[in-house]
């Protein structure tokens, strides 16, 4: 399973690459505006840096909601660095954008996706990555999980190509399930990745062992 980074800080994007298990990065614009970053030529400065920073897939989200919009957007987006990954939102227009940009090869990740109908439709239109919000299905009380059970069924019944990127990823429990069930890409907050070097053991067992190399040498 690849692991993304779902953030526009650029020092925790560094500690992950820093960590050598970083594949990619999504933002949003929530994302970039809880950095501070505004402004249509800001916001592509910045993910230029991000490029600069990480070596996999930057997924950068248009913000027009008509076709035409998210063509222009995407295309300007698509053309600043080869590691740009277009995103898109489930809506009727995004997804005929997801078709447009898919056959003329640049890469797509169709967000805002809560349902299994609405991934199917997304890998129809030839999305690259198809991105279900599992922890913001956990808040309402539906079982997001479950979501990327159905569609890792759906997209397997038909060889679909369209990968699975379980996003809204809040800790490591969601990793690790979703790792279990077969979804190609998780992105979540740095947490959510430093969390899986959590043992108590290992902290024992190092402890134990550097004491008695201690001993062992004086
Ligand atoms: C996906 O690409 C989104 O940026 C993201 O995962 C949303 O997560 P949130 O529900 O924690 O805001």
């Amino acid at each position: 399973m690849k692991f993304f980074i779902d953030t526009a800080n650029l020092g925790d994007i560094a500690e992950a690459q820093a960590l050598g298990v970083l594949d990619g990065v999504t933002t949003n614009p929530s994302l970039m505006a809880k950095e501070g970053i505004t402004g249509a030529e800001n916001i592509l400065a910045h993910y230029q840096k991000i490029c600069d920073l990480v070596d996999g897939d930057v997924s950068a989200e248009v913000i027009s909601t008509d076709f035409e919009g998210m063509v222009e957007e995407g295309e300007k987006l698509a053309a600043l660095h080869p590691q740009i990954v277009v995103k898109l939102p489930l809506i009727a227009d995004g997804i005929k954008a997801c078709k447009y940009f898919s056959d003329k090869g640049i890469r797509t990740n169709v967000t805002l996706v809560f349902s299994a109908g609405q991934a199917l439709l997304a890998a129809k239109a030839g999305a690259t990555y198809v991105s279900p919000f599992i922890g913001r299905l956990d808040d309402i009380s539906t079982d997001g999980l479950n979501l990327i059970a159905e569609i890792r069924q759906i997209y397997d019944n038909y060889a679909f190509d369209t990968q699975i990127l379980a996003a809204s990823v809040r800790h490591t429990m969601h990793v690790i399930d979703c790792a279990k069930l077969g979804s190609d890409v998780m992105t979540g907050p740095l947490s959510s990745i430093k969390g899986l070097l959590k043992h108590p053991l290992t902290d024992i067992g190092l402890a134990k062992f550097l004491e008695d190399y201690k001993k062992g040498n004086q």
